[in-house]
């Protein structure tokens, strides 16, 4: 059966202390191992390091929280794919909404950094989801869906099996972010998982489509219960250790109830 994902991305919180003892905990935890479960942390690059060789032996993934779409060369201040991979990475989080709007990365380089993460050997998160607007216009699917085609546009339908989509609607998103309901996160990852089925054809893999925004540990439980959703992906409520392992604990249970 496929794992259900729970993983979190620090933004650019935690110094390399704080991910050493996040690691931690991790490792002192029989979670990580409990069948069924996947988790994964995506920390700064600051503190990727720090992360992989804390965990050691735990089956937590590590993931960039960005990467340049060059293998090398001239671009100041950015990472490469390979260097993440070699800081003990494997997988990389693109096209987070934070990045969309602050930095104002557009889907066409999203799509090249998916490709050289694939190209680098690693799993690729691709995050892709609405404004506010956009649900209010009713284009909340049509949005999502051209973000995920674009950001998977070079990638071919056997590649798919190293994908990961997350999808993290704007407007739940962060403080002040209204966690999406099971039901509306259902019908956009309906819609992703169609799209993608499409690409897919007869030799691909249709990736698992994670929820993201606002998710905490009340309301971790209800989204978890909703077939459609294949993982968590949370911020805030797991940026400590101890945070993850409760989310993760309790979207189990629930998910082992629905599977029994
Ligand atoms: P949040 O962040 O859980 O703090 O809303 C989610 C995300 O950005 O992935």
């Amino acid at each position: 059966m496929a794992p259900f994902w729970v993983g979190t991305g620090w933004k650019m919180n935690h110094t390399r202390a704080d991910a050493a003892a996040y690691a931690a905990t991790l490792r002192a935890s029989p979670l990580p191992r409990a069948p069924g479960l996947q988790l994964f942390v995506c920390p700064p690059f600051t503190a990727l390091a720090t992360v992989a060789d804390g965990l050691g032996d735990c089956p937590v993934k590590v993931a960039a929280q960005n990467i340049h779409w060059a293998a090398a060369g001239a671009h100041t201040g950015e990472i490469s794919a390979a260097m993440v991979a070699d800081c003990g990475a494997t997988m990389a989080e693109l096209g987070h909404s934070e990045r969309r709007h602050d930095i104002g990365e557009t889907d066409e380089e999203i799509g090249r950094k998916v490709r050289a993460a694939l190209d680098a050997g690693l799993i690729a998160l691709l995050c892709v989801g609405e404004t506010r607007l956009e649900r209010r216009a009713g284009a909340a699917i049509e949005a999502t869906v051209r973000q995920l085609k674009l950001g998977l546009g070079d990638v071919a339908a056997d590649e798919l099996k190293r994908c990961l989509v997350a999808y993290e609607p704007v407007w739940a998103i962060g403080e002040g972010g209204v966690p999406c309901s099971p039901a509306d996160a259902a019908s956009v990852h309906a819609a992703l998982r169609a799209a993608m089925a499409e690409k897919a054809g007869a030799v691909g893999v249709v990736p698992p489509v994670l929820y993201g925004g606002s998710v905490n540990l009340e309301n971790c439980r209800a989204l978890a219960a909703e077939p459609e959703i294949d993982g968590l992906f949370v911020g805030r409520a797991a940026w400590q250790a101890e945070g993850l392992l409760a989310v993760a604990e309790a979207a189990l249970e629930v998910r082992r109830q629905r599977t029994a």
